[in-house]
């Protein structure tokens, strides 16, 4: 295990945020850069997950969601969501005792029944191994959607309806949010999206709702601890005001 990286004095660690989200993107410019083929640029983009959550559970962060793969992510070549696939499964594995060992819990977003069979199960395997876990959780959206996830929600309420266990009137926003798929995660403080695209692509429409957005044009596999402090502190000087007036 590598030795903790000395405090940024710039971070103030009573109010680090609890629940910071990624869009981690731009592995395929990285790579273009590089002169590099893109599962290269997502090799050099997995390696640097384990590096953030480390960053994150120093930090004290206590939940980091992390969107390695939309729904719409398979209209991509064959070729490279294969490639991902695999390279995920790959990950998982080398990693999953070193997440074991800081005490971090996997949790995952989405639905894992469209994946490789393979992928799936070394992805559940780490799910299962990890967790009793209790130091951070890292909430991986594999095969997510923000839409697909109120879709699901609204049909597990629909269905509770049906079966008599719920009134028209009990459908209120807690109703909701206990249906999403992590409902114990169910509020963003801090959205970051690397590579410069100012746009949500879909992730975590419910949670997000106040979240503070931080768009850097550092690419996924750049963005490195200091990227992150710098985030934090940007984080920090924000005044988050929820509708109310200070
Ligand atoms: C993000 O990097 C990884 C995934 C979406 C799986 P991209 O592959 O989107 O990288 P760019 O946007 O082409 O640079
Ligand atoms: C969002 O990135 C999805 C992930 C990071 C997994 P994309 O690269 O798919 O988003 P768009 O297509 O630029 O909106
Ligand atoms: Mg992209």
């Amino acid at each position: 295990m590598k030795k903790q990286e000395a405090p940024d004095s710039r971070i103030d660690p009573e109010h680090i945020p609890g629940h910071i989200a990624i869009i981690m993107d731009g592995n395929g410019r990285w790579a273009e850069r590089h002169g590099k083929s893109r599962s290269k640029g997502h090799e050099a983009g997995a390696k640097n997950v384990y590096e953030i959550t480390e960053a994150c559970r120093e930090l004290g962060v206590k939940t980091l969601s992390l969107f390695a793969f939309s729904t719409e992510n398979w209209r991509r070549s064959k070729k490279e969501v294969d490639s991902l696939f695999r390279l995920m499964s790959r990950y998982v594995k080398r990693y999953s005792d070193q997440i074991q060992k800081t005490d971090v819990r996997l949790l995952h977003m989405g639905n894992l029944e469209d994946l490789p069979r393979e992928t799936a199960g070394d992805i559940r395997e780490c799910l299962e191994q990890t967790r009793n876990n209790k130091a951070m959780d890292v909430c991986i959206a594999l095969n997510y959607g923000g839409r697909q996830e109120l879709v699901d929600a609204a049909r597990r309420l629909a269905g509770q309806v049906k079966a008599g266990n719920l009134r028209e009137e009990d459908i209120t926003e807690e109703a909701l949010e206990a249906n999403l798929y992590l409902p114990q995660h169910s509020e963003v403080d801090l959205l970051i999206r690397t590579s410069g695209e100012n746009r949500i692509s879909n992730f975590m429409l419910w949670q997000i709702s106040y979240a503070e957005i931080i768009v850097t044009p550092t690419l996924w596999p750049d963005f490195n601890r200091s990227c992150l402090n710098d985030a934090i502190v940007e984080y920090q000087a924000r005044n988050r005001r929820f509708g109310g007036r200070p």
